[in-house]
Formats: C-alpha cells, structure tokens, sequence
C-alpha cells in the first residue's frame, strides 16, 4: 500500500518506518527540514532501540523516504497517517494547530481517495473536526476521503517491539471501505507474517486483536488507557507512602497485588512518579476533554496530585538526611524519564534536579544517553562520563531513573567516592541489604528502614 505519514517524531518515525518494514511503501513527511535532513543523512533524531537499522533497510530498498514535500509524500498515497505533535497548550488541552494544518493540507490537495488516519494522540471528537475540515477545504468535497483513528500505544524504548507484538490494533471507522484498508495494512502483522526485528525467533503469542469501533470509542480508548496506567502507578505511591507510615514494604504489597490477574504486575512499581511525554499532557488532555463536556474527571486530577507529591517527598528524604542542602553536593544517576530512551521531556529526575538546584544544591548526573538532552535543558550541572566520576565528593547519590548498569556497579568504589554514603533509591531498584552490608545508608520509597 501507498502511505504518507505526517510528523517524524517518536510515533510517525516508528510507525512509518515499521509499516515500511513489512512491506507497505511509506514516505515520512515533516515540515521540520532539519529533522528530515538528518534522517535523510542517515542519521537518528531520537535513540530507539532497533529503529536505525529498520530505517537503513528500507530506505536501501526503497520502501522509505523522508521529504519536507508535503505534495510528494500525499502524491500516490491511498491512506495519510497523521502523526504530528498534539502539546499540550498552558491550561493543559491539547494544542491540535498541527493536526488541522495537516487536514487543510491533505483536503486541498487530494484529487482521489484518501483514508485519513488520526494516530496522534487527540482528544475525543476530534475526528468530527477533521472531517468538517476536509469538507470546507476539499474542491472534491467530503466524499473524496473516510476519516478513521488508529491510535498509538507504542512504549518508548520498546517502541519497535511493541508495534510488531502490539496487544491489540484498535481502528475507529465510519465505513467499512476504511475498516478494510486498515485491516489489509496491518495484515502481516495480524497473521505474524513478518521477520521480527526484535527477536531471532518470536516467543510464541497470541495474534493480537484487531478492535473495530466507531472514531469517538478509539479515541477515548487511547486517553483512558494511558490515564488507567498513570492511576495504577499513582495508587501505588499512594500505597508506599502508607508503607512507609505503618512500617510495610511496598515491594512486597505491589508483588501480592499483581498475583491476583485482575490486577496485573505491571504498572505497580511505587517511585519517582511517571515522567514522559505521554502519561503527564495526556491525562491532563483528558480531564480538560471531561470538563469540557460538563464531567469533573477528579479522579485524575488526584493521580496527578499524588504524582507531583514525588518530588517533594524525595526533597524531604534528602532533608531528612542532610539538613541543610545549600551548598550540598549530591550525585544523580539517570536523567531519561525512562530506561531505554534519551527522552528527558517531562522527567522526574530533571524535576527533582532543579528542585535541588533552588535549594542550593550542587549537582553531579550521570545517564548513558540522556546527557546531552539533560545538558541542553540544564546548563549548570556537573554532567559525569560515568557513575564513579558522579558519586565524587557527593554527601548523597539519588537513583532516580533505573538503567540495567546500575545494579552492577562496583559500591565499594563508589562509597570510597562519596563524603557520605547515603543512597537514595528513587525506583526501589537497588539491593538495599546489600547496600546496607557494604557500609551505606539506604533510602528507598515505601520501603521498610
Ligand atoms: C506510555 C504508554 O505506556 C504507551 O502505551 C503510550 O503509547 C505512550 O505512553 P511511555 O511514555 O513511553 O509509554 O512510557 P511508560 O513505559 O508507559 O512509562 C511512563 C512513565 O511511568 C515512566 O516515567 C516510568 O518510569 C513510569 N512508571 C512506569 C512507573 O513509575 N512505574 C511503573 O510501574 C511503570
């Protein structure tokens, strides 16, 4: 099939470059010429683990291409993807100029058939907006396109797994025409007839569901999910901050919880709080939609709270162990909002940072790919080549974002580093008895002392 995607950020790269992968012919529009000249110089705009080489593959074989022609990408395309960024404006609704740039676009210049697919992610009802649109701007009026949402839920630092082992492909439609051609893109995907970039041999799953709808329910699907998981990891802050009043692990009450498959494991790890570009603009996109529409989600409201309440409780622990900050050095190890990725929108960690740096604090940081983003976006911080360099003449080092490397650092040298040898565990991802054992003291979230 011939498709045009709109916006080569994290969701239109991984999307355009996956749907050229199992064979479909995509070319990536952005109105970003930097961006395309990058991609289009073989290089990466954003680290995702094993997108670079899907994206060398297809462009060798001609399956994908990068333009800032808007014409060229939407020529010979049956179905137009719309992946651009949806930010949040200041009073936290989703700013949707780009999206509707991209209809005007698309309505004005399309002389056949287009399938116009919201993937972005959008407030619901959007897709009423877009064909009011494509109505107003089309000479060839509303009956040239169908209109559906296909939305995303691609992880980033999995982003590539997940859109080859989604758990289900959820298509908002209005006709069966669109029903169909979606079903027939994602075809390889629906039978497992792909070679996965992720794995030699796939470990054997169930196919996933392929979940028609009309427009509204999928789009109200991607807010409600991506706000269901930011209440999980809300409720259990919530939980280990009890854990922590009456003396309990939250470790072990989330393990009890995530037996029960009601509940499930995932989503249940008490921290920092959840960071990223998603979950943060997303449920407060929801909320704004709700009270727009006469509902007062509160709820939400409450898991957005609690999750702020992270840092101010990490600067609390911090206090608790050196008193006075100003002029405190302290280490910091992760800055990414997440492992796996170099995305720093909206991290924990660089919320705590400049908490700290008003304080007075010192700051010495160390990530193994978000440095140079955290650099940009915090001048005057220490940035570390290693977790060593970064634990030097620290009265604390905070765990705040959990890498693999981390938990096997050789402590002994890092405790020789510190002026004084307190962690703290942001992630509850240290060995805190081991840690105790080799001379530290050790502060996690909801953890027993
Ligand atoms: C999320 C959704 O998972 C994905 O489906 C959607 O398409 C986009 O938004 P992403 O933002 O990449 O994906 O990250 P995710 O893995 O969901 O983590 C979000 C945040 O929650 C991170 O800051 C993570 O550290 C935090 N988190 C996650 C917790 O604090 N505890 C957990 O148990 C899980």
């Amino acid at each position: 099939m011939n498709i045009c995607v709109t916006g080569t950020g994290y969701v239109g790269l991984v999307t355009g470059t996956c749907l050229a992968e199992v064979g479909h012919r995509v070319v990536c529009m952005d109105h970003d010429g930097n961006k395309i000249h990058t991609l289009n110089a073989g290089r990466m705009p954003i680290f995702e683990p094993h997108l670079e080489e899907l994206v060398h593959r297809n462009r060798e074989k001609g399956r994908l291409s990068f333009t800032t022609d808007f014409g060229l990408a939407n020529r010979d395309a049956e179905v137009v993807f719309i992946c651009v960024g949806t930010p949040p404006h200041e009073n936290g609704e989703a700013d949707l100029s780009a999206v509707e740039k991209v209809v005007r676009e698309v309505a004005s210049r399309s002389s056949s058939y287009r399938l116009v697919v919201e993937k972005s992610t959008v407030p619901v009802q959007t897709g009423e907006y877009v064909s009011r649109t494509l109505q107003i701007y089309s000479p060839g009026g509303q009956g040239l396109f169908d209109v559906a949402s296909n939305p995303e839920f691609l992880r980033e630092g999995s982003a590539v797994y997940d859109f080859f082992h989604p758990d289900r492909i959820v298509v908002g439609v209005d006709s069966p025409r669109a029903e169909n051609i979606l079903r027939g893109l994602y075809q390889p995907i629906l039978e497992g007839k792909f070679s996965c970039p992720v794995h030699s041999s796939c470990p054997s799953s169930p196919p996933p569901t392929f979940l028609v709808t009309d427009v509204k329910s999928a789009e109200l699907i991607k807010h409600a999910s991506n706000s269901f998981l930011a209440m999980k990891i809300s409720f259990i802050n919530a939980v280990a901050d009890l854990c922590e009043k009456v003396g309990a692990d939250v470790e072990k009450v989330s393990r009890g919880m995530g037996l029960d498959a009601r509940i499930g494991k995932d989503f249940l790890r008490a921290g920092l709080g959840f960071g990223g570009f998603c979950f943060p603009k997303d449920l407060q996109a929801f909320v704004r939609i709700a009270e727009k529409n006469g509902y007062d989600f509160s709820i939400l409201r409450e898991v957005e709270k609690i999750n702020k309440g992270r840092i101010e409780l990490a600067l609390e622990k911090l206090k608790k162990e050196l008193w006075i900050l100003q002029g405190k050095t302290i280490g910091v190890l992760g800055l990414a909002f997440k492992p796996q990725t170099d995305d720093t929108r909206f991290a924990p960690a660089l919320e705590l940072i400049r908490r700290l740096q008003r304080e007075g604090a010192k700051i010495r940081a160390y990530d193994p790919k978000a440095a140079q983003k955290t650099a940009e976006e915090i001048p005057d911080i220490f940035i570390a080549e290693s977790p060593y360099q970064a634990a030097e003449g620290t009265e604390a080092l905070v765990l705040a974002t959990e890498w693999p490397e981390f938990r096997d650092l050789d402590w002994e040298r890092i405790r020789r580093a510190m002026v004084h040898p307190f962690i703290f565990d942001g992630r509850n991802f240290l060995d805190s008895s081991q840690l105790r054992a080799a001379g530290f003291r050790y502060e996690g979230m909801g953890r027993p002392q």
